[in-house]
């Protein structure tokens, strides 16, 4: 479409911008609380949380508060919540074998929130970062991230968090051949209907370092996560993961961080149609929080515009911890 603009005054563009009716008339898009899903972080305990000091106003929950907070996104409009555990040092293992455990955190917590708020979706996290005892996503070998030995426990991983009632699986770990792998495992074992929103294009990222504080991977992490996650300088390969994950098995795709990847949320919704989301991660989170407690930003609109422009970028809906927040805004 090649737009005609016609000389002034026929064209005088203020003229759509002059009342709040006008506007809302022509307004291109819109935000509802159905566009997100709200990334939760839970720990061992009863009734208690932990504040995380680089994401605040965002805590660690135990099982019981997650299911309130499942609770509150239901009533709230929110379809989706997705749970992230947080493992302490001395309990990660060089093996992850807590990560294929039914009775692991986030797995109680799945089932605890599907009986809690039977309307809303569950989403998990697939990667053995939150387990490893080197914070890496994936198994180390001679300081190597091996690919195929990886695969084999994330599916492990993805078929325990099926039987626990998972309704979205979301393998965030970058290793080549998932999607697929896990695929063929949930039709074996008859979960047919468990779909997956795979973490597609996600770039090796600064913007991940409070997420990694809440889910106790900071002090963990040797090295980067350069060999797996994508270089930031890079377009045209998201577009290869794309197809990659989709002829896989993939449902849905994501791309993350967010707010510094729109250019990519665009492309792949223009090139492949299929629903598509954005991750507006923990540092972007942290950023607009921080600038708004020092007064140097109004926080709810900075927020508000953040998450609207996700979808004028073609997402179909966001994972972003301001999601209640928003919602409520959305509501009033
Ligand atoms: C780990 C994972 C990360 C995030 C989600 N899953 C961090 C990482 O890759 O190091 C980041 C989310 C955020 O920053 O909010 N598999």
């Amino acid at each position: 479409m090649t737009p005609t603009v016609a000389p002034f005054p026929a064209a005088r563009l203020r003229r759509l911008r002059r009342t709040p009716a006008l506007r809302a008339m022509v307004r291109e898009n819109a935000l509802s609380p159905s566009d997100f899903i709200w990334p939760v972080f839970v720990m061992e305990g009863t009734d208690a949380e932990e504040p995380i000091p680089s994401m605040p106003g965002v805590s660690r929950l135990t099982v019981d508060r997650v299911a309130k907070a499942a609770k509150r996104a239901e009533a709230l409009g929110i379809p989706a919540i997705c749970i992230f555990p947080y493992t302490p040092q001395d309990a990660r293992t060089e093996d992850c074998a807590m990560a294929w455990d039914t009775d692991n955190v986030a797995n109680r917590a799945i089932r605890a929130v599907k009986e809690a708020a039977p309307g809303i979706a569950v989403m998990t996290d697939i990667a053995l970062d939150p387990y490893n005892i080197n914070g890496q996503d994936g198994y180390v070998v001679d300081g190597e991230v091996v690919n195929d030995e990886t695969v084999g426990a994330l599916v492990k991983m993805a078929l325990a968090q099926a039987r626990c009632g998972a309704d979205i699986l979301g393998p965030s770990d970058m290793m080549d051949g998932r999607i697929g792998a896990m695929r063929d495992a949930l039709e074996a074992e008859g979960h047919r209907d468990v779909t997956i929103l795979s973490y597609t294009a996600k770039y090796a990222s600064a913007f991940y370092g409070p997420f990694r504080d809440a889910v106790g991977a900071s002090g963990a992490l040797k090295g980067d996560k350069t060999t797996y996650q994508m270089d930031p300088a890079n377009s045209d390969e998201a577009l290869r993961l794309v197809e990659r994950d989709l002829s896989e098995g993939a449902d849905m795709v994501m791309v993350k961080p967010g707010m510094p990847y729109l250019d990519i949320c665009r492309r792949v919704k223009d090139q492949f149609g299929v629903p598509t989301f954005a991750y507006q991660v923990s540092g972007e989170y942290a950023m607009l929080t921080a600038a708004a407690q020092n007064g140097w930003l109004d926080g709810d609109k900075v927020m508000m515009e953040s998450l609207m422009g996700f979808k004028r970028a073609g997402c179909d809906g966001i994972l972003t911890y301001f999601a209640p927040r928003a919602a409520e805004l959305l509501g009033a």
